[in-house]
């Protein structure tokens, strides 16, 4: 079975124990740090800005994944990369079209980090294979972003599959990322479908952080 990236999102930290929690969460086999910038309008939700990440940026040397559900991605991407976002993932839905997702993916690596696109649910996976080739990340959503401790929906899979088909077929780096209602025996689906990162959110923090991250590798 493929070994994963394990991204825990701290969108479910317990905010009134932050400091042990990120230490726990360095001592674990969690690489990166996912980190779920909501801005009240592309979903029903509003969470954290630049100055949260800095702090987690000062407290652990985690890759710093930072998934924007945001109206205005091309605004916003560059606050968080001015302060040390190392990839950023935008929203399909969220662009006027393809060639808006191609001009922000160009000004992206133009300011030097890796960048993903991610899907909703109801988006059909074939509107992001034109655009693969220029994408270090795709991230499946497999619940309706906004909120943590949803549950998995495991007809996203079918999209995992598809792109590790066309990702393997045309030998892409394209990473595929999967986020939402992620636990043990959700991630081993997962895995079996091809993922390369897994998000986990509430069952890292709602549990011990590094027994968590173990079970999900
Ligand atoms: C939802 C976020 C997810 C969420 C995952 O909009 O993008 O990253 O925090 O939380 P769990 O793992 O609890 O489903
Ligand atoms: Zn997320």
């Amino acid at each position: 079975m493929r070994e994963c990236i394990i991204a825990p999102s701290v969108l479910s930290l317990d905010y009134t124990d932050t400091k042990k929690q990120l230490e726990e969460l360095t001592k674990s086999k969690a690489k990166w740090l996912h980190f779920d910038v909501m801005d009240g309008h592309f979903v029903p939700n509003l969470t954290f800005g630049i100055d949260i990440m800095k702090a987690f940026k000062k407290a652990t040397s985690l890759f710093m994944d930072v998934h924007l559900m945001v109206e205005n991605p091309e605004t916003v991407a560059k606050w968080f990369i001015a302060s040390g976002a190392d990839l950023i993932t935008f929203h399909y839905e969220a662009m006027k079209d393809e060639q808006a997702c191609r001009n922000l993916i160009a000004m992206l690596k133009e300011q030097g980090v890796k960048v993903g696109i991610s899907i909703k649910p109801k988006t059909d996976c074939k509107v992001i294979l034109p655009l693969i080739q220029d994408l270090d990340l795709v991230l499946v959503m497999s619940v309706e972003p906004g909120f943590g401790g949803q549950s998995f929906m495991e007809d996203q899979l079918e999209k995992v599959r598809l792109l590790r088909e066309v990702i393997d077929t045309n030998h892409y780096t394209c990473q595929i990322q999967i986020d939402g209602g992620i636990q043990k025996e959700t991630a081993k689906l997962a895995k079996e479908a091809g993922v390369d990162i897994l998000v986990a959110g509430s069952y890292v923090f709602k549990n011990n952080i590094i027994e968590a991250v173990d079970s999900l590798l």
